[in-house]
């Protein structure tokens, strides 16, 4: 992904009403006034910053929404407003009054968030660097070489494009352009179908996993799915691998899901019996296969919402959302699925309490840092990709 520059510079935040709540803390307006970039509050230790936070949030009302992704960190989600997928939190935000959201999540996140938000609305991402390793495996030049490719050998136009949420806007607006559109990991099975209906073939961008699993579900052999790897011409495939494959699979995965091993699952059966296993479809097609239950983020808190009293969980994946359904349903026994490793989302850990308080005390002094906008035209193709998968 592209990120834009280490900090934007700060910009006006016209659009503010006046103030009106009780004052900020002395401390919290001197270090505003000194600086305006996220240097000085890096050198707090996490948990200082938090009565300026809540200070700084209380001020901001309702103008303000703050958005927590399940993966992130305890210290930044008490502060969100609200807490879900990517998806689920975008649309949240845009059937809000709010005229500032504020996305602790990545940099796709906040894209997504800015593409359906309201007209008067904006989206600040606290860290720039909060990127996704998962949607950087799919830069848009590597997708326009790739259907280039496709097209010399007659195929582009018997391929229908679907990328995962999980995608820059550059890529969703591809789709977008080509007649295809966006899923999510509880839909992707539905867009598949959809897009069968009207193509032989299907272009998944960019988790391999997410799209063999989906696939594989729909009743998909695997010899008729091909690996797209975009450091190979023709994704390192014979023309007639692709001629006969229902779907290219875009060699991409999620650096946090696709370290679940098989082995994993064995070894949480023997040390807990009984155990069921529910995990993530990012996760590689051997591990779902011997897990109980695969599922999205929602899928998977909602199994462990509903589970029996007593019952035991092994859960695969993001470190964060484990730990707190272990810590919020304790008449369950919750583990690991990879106890040893315990896999988190680095980028997503990026978003910390300092960038949090830095965010809110630049709107309370009306600067707004760290905005993340989708320029046209891309905005609308991605857009058109969107909402054709809310339509499905
Ligand atoms: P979902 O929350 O849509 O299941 O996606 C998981 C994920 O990897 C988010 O980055
Ligand atoms: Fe990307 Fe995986 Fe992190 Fe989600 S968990 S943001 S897919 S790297």
């Amino acid at each position: 992904m592209g990120l834009i520059a280490h900090f934007s510079p700060a910009l006006p935040a016209a659009a503010e009403a006046p103030e009106t709540g009780p004052q900020a803390p002395a401390a919290a307006s001197a270090v505003t006034a000194a600086c305006a970039t996220v240097d000085n509050y890096l050198l707090y230790p996490d948990d200082m910053l938090n009565e300026r936070i809540a200070a700084a949030r209380a001020r901001l009302g309702e103008r303000v929404i703050v958005l927590g992704h399940h993966y992130q960190r305890d210290e930044v989600v008490r502060f969100a407003d609200c807490r879900g997928d990517s998806l689920q939190l975008a649309r949240q935000a845009a059937a809000s009054r709010a005229q500032t959201i504020v996305f602790c999540g990545v940099h796709f996140m906040a894209e997504s968030a800015d593409i359906l938000r309201q007209p008067h609305q904006r989206v600040i991402l606290p860290d720039l660097q909060a990127g996704c390793s998962m949607a950087d495996m799919a830069e848009i030049e590597q997708v326009e070489i790739a259907w280039e490719q496709l097209e010399r050998l007659h195929l582009a136009e018997e391929v229908a494009p679907i990328t995962y949420i999980n995608s820059s806007a550059a890529i969703k607006a591809f789709c977008g352009r080509r007649g295809g559109l966006v899923c999510t990991s509880s839909n992707a099975a539905r867009a598949l179908r959809w897009a069968w209906q009207r193509k032989p073939r299907v272009l998944f961008l960019p988790d391999q996993h997410l799209g063999r699993n989906t696939a594989h579900a729909l009743g998909v052999e695997l010899d008729r799915m091909a690996v797209w790897d975009p450091r190979q011409d023709f994704g390192g495939n014979a023309w007639d691998h692709l001629r006969q494959s229902q779907i290219l699979l875009w060699k991409g995965h999620c650096s946090v899901h696709a370290r679940f091993r098989p082995e994993h699952v064995d070894e949480v059966r023997r040390r807990h019996p009984g155990t069921r296993v529910v995990v993530h479809p990012e996760c590689p097609l051997e591990v779902v296969q011997k897990a109980d239950l695969a599922g999205s983020t929602e899928f998977i808190i909602r199994q462990i919402e509903t589970a029996p009293a007593g019952s035991q969980w092994a859960i695969g994946t993001e470190v964060h959302l484990v730990n707190r359904l272990a810590h919020e349903h304790p008449r369950l026994a919750i583990h690991h699925l990879d106890s040893a490793g315990c896999p988190w989302c680095s980028t997503m850990y990026r978003i910390s309490p300092q960038h949090l308080c830095w965010v809110f005390e630049e709107l309370v002094a009306g600067r707004v840092v760290n905005p993340v906008e989708v320029a046209s035209p891309d905005r609308e193709a991605a857009r058109m990709a969107l909402d054709r998968m809310l339509e499905v």
